[in-house]
């Protein structure tokens, strides 16, 4: 019996989330049925997750979930990300992020969004104002709870330190540590909220030889550079833990389209933060190779 997952509040927005996240990037494909997600959500709901983080680029992820929580809409709060491919709109304009947002509320079937995210909206973008203007006049209207930011590195710290967002979201883990000393701590001291996305760092000790995927190969060589030592425990474990125990983060958003990988999480996490030599092993090697990695996308 698995203890009922830890929540924690999210910055100051009101929210509060549970500390294990379903990141629901793995349920837009084919491969996915209806019945899968099901069986998904409800070992979340089971678990104690509260948080649901979708995307207007996960496929069939905002449509499906809309489906399938529509009947236990008050058990979750509700993530998603957007500001682009909305058809006949110029991508990364206010009325890209009206749209999306109109469209978003249909394929989730909600009258509200918890969490909305300028989905990696470049700087230059974010400093024009005209789309985050357009995400405040959606939470004014009651569509969306908490105007948030998605993104990495420059972008991340203007969001960050620009007072328009409540929460933001952006890698942790094992191969993303830099941000750790940047703007988790910084967004902590202002009161954001943060999640942490790819909280596994795409589980690269899974692969043999280096990936296809570019995003999960370059966790790949980041991995072997830092040449970790799990001490016994399952790597999976040892990434969750590490994550979600890091100060500043409030919930992980793991990506997986499998119960049982959310169970195995959710374990992992009742143990508490890792053991304070196995923390200081994995902070000492990255200090020692990963200083400058860039946050990855
Ligand atoms: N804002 C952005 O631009 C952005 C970018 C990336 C991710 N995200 C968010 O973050 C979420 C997670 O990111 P991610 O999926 O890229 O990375 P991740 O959570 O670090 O890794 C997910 C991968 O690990 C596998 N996995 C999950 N649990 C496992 C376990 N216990 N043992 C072994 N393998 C396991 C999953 O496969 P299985 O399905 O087989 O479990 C999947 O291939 C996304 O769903 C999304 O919500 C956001």
């Amino acid at each position: 019996m698995i203890p009922t997952l830890p929540r924690r509040p999210l910055g100051t927005t009101g929210l509060t989330v549970s500390v294990l996240g379903l990141g629901a990037g793995r349920i837009g494909g084919p491969e996915t049925s209806e019945a899968d997600v099901d069986r998904l959500l409800a070992t979340a709901a089971e678990l104690g997750v509260t948080v649901v983080d979708t995307a207007r680029s996960y496929g069939a992820s905002e449509e499906r979930l809309g489906r399938a929580l529509e009947r236990r809409r008050g058990a979750f709060l509700l993530s998603t990300k957007l500001g682009y491919g909305v058809p006949g709109v110029p991508d990364w304009t206010g009325p890209a992020v009206e749209a999306g947002v109109d469209g978003a509320l249909v394929l989730l079937r909600t009258d509200v969004i918890d969490l909305l995210h300028l989905h990696s909206c470049p700087r230059d973008v974010l400093e024009r104002g005209e789309v985050v203007e357009a995400l405040h006049r959606a939470v004014r209207a009651g569509k969306v709870r908490v105007a948030a930011y998605s993104g990495e590195n420059d972008a991340l710290d203007w969001a960050v330190r620009s007072g328009a967002f409540g929460a933001v979201q952006c890698s942790v883990s094992l191969v993303d540590q830099e941000v750790l000393s940047g703007a988790v701590p910084e967004a902590t001291s202002r009161g954001l909220g943060v999640l942490a996305k790819r909280p596994l760092g795409n589980a690269p000790w899974r692969f043999e030889t280096r990936p296809e995927a570019e995003d999960v190969a370059e966790a790949w060589e980041r991995f072997r550079a830092l040449s970790l030592d799990a001490a016994g425990e399952p790597w999976d474990a040892v990434a969750a833990r590490f994550t979600a125990f890091a100060p500043g983060v409030t919930s992980i958003l793991l990506g997986t389209a499998s119960p049982a990988h959310l169970v195995a999480v959710a374990s992992a996490l009742a143990e508490g933060p890792l053991a304070s030599a196995v923390l200081g092993s994995i902070r000492a090697a990255h200090e020692r190779v990963g200083r400058g990695w860039p946050g990855r996308i």
